[in-house]
């Protein structure tokens, strides 16, 4: 474990109306009333854009300590991109964190290395923090490959940009093939592949802006892997998909030590 703080993020990906958006946050909003959140510790809640308005509301109004988190934005500010939501629009909702480059967007949406780097950028301009999303299939980690494509990524995405600009990155290592197959990396990969994005991240931007990154695991987290892989020194978070759609997992997930 490091001094930065540690975020846990639920993405829901595609479930839950708003009324049910809005009956979780109530249910969590509990759960943090009676044992609020260890120091240190931050949570955000990426719900689809449909209940973003109902989180939002929800959140505000009990003051509840969590942030408010998005799954995608479109890279342009407006236009004719039917069916896009953009970051400025997502800005004024005041969301906090924006997921960019997941891998079920790369792979079922197309999203190439070009387009996730446009989208950090939009995010970064909107004064959100990205929530960079990196990692390698079963056929590439098998292949010995795994490093090299999380590195491509990562290049892909923060080459190039200011040592402030990178600081402010949320970096999320996602396994693919870990995603929702219940099979976890084992906190030890985890911390070496979150390792490995840290030396890139300092040979791209230096010692100072990688220190200040947050790296999080993400792929099949549950409450009884959480605290294991929190306490890896260079992990700095989870990024929860199945688990996080249950208030009490993901408050057992945020508060796992
Ligand atoms: P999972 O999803 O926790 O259901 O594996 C993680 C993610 O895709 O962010």
């Amino acid at each position: 474990m490091s001094d930065r703080e540690l975020l846990v993020s639920g993405n829901w990906k595609m479930n839950q109306t708003h009324f049910e958006a809005i009956q979780f946050v109530q249910a969590l909003a509990a759960l943090l009333r009676a044992r609020p959140l260890r120091t240190g510790r931050a949570l955000s809640l990426h719900p689809p854009f449909t209940a973003l308005r109902s989180v939002q509301t929800a959140l505000e109004s009990d003051a509840v300590p969590v942030a408010l988190g998005a799954q995608n934005c479109h890279e342009a500010d407006k236009g004719a991109f039917t069916g896009e939501v953009s970051a400025e629009m997502l800005a004024k909702l005041n969301v906090g964190f924006v997921i960019v480059g997941h891998s079920e967007r790369r792979q079922l949406f197309g999203e190439s290395d070009e387009q996730v780097r446009a989208k950090v950028d939009a995010v970064l301009r909107h004064k959100m923090t990205p929530i960079l999303c990196v990692g390698e299939t079963l056929d590439e980690r098998q292949a010995g490959e795994a490093r090299a494509r999380v590195s491509a990524q990562l290049e892909a995405a923060v080459k190039g940009r200011s040592r402030a600009g990178v600081a402010e990155l949320v970096i999320a290592y996602e396994p693919i093939w870990a995603i929702g197959t219940g099979e976890t990396a084992s906190a030890d990969d985890a911390e070496e592949m979150a390792a490995h994005i840290r030396a890139e991240l300092e040979s791209l931007a230096g010692k100072d802006a990688a220190g200040a990154v947050r790296i999080q695991y993400g792929g099949s987290v549950n409450p009884d892997n959480a605290g294991e892989l929190l306490r890896k020194p260079n992990v700095d978070g989870l990024l929860v998909g199945g688990a996080s759609l249950k208030p009490d997992s993901l408050f057992e997930i945020a508060q796992a030590r």
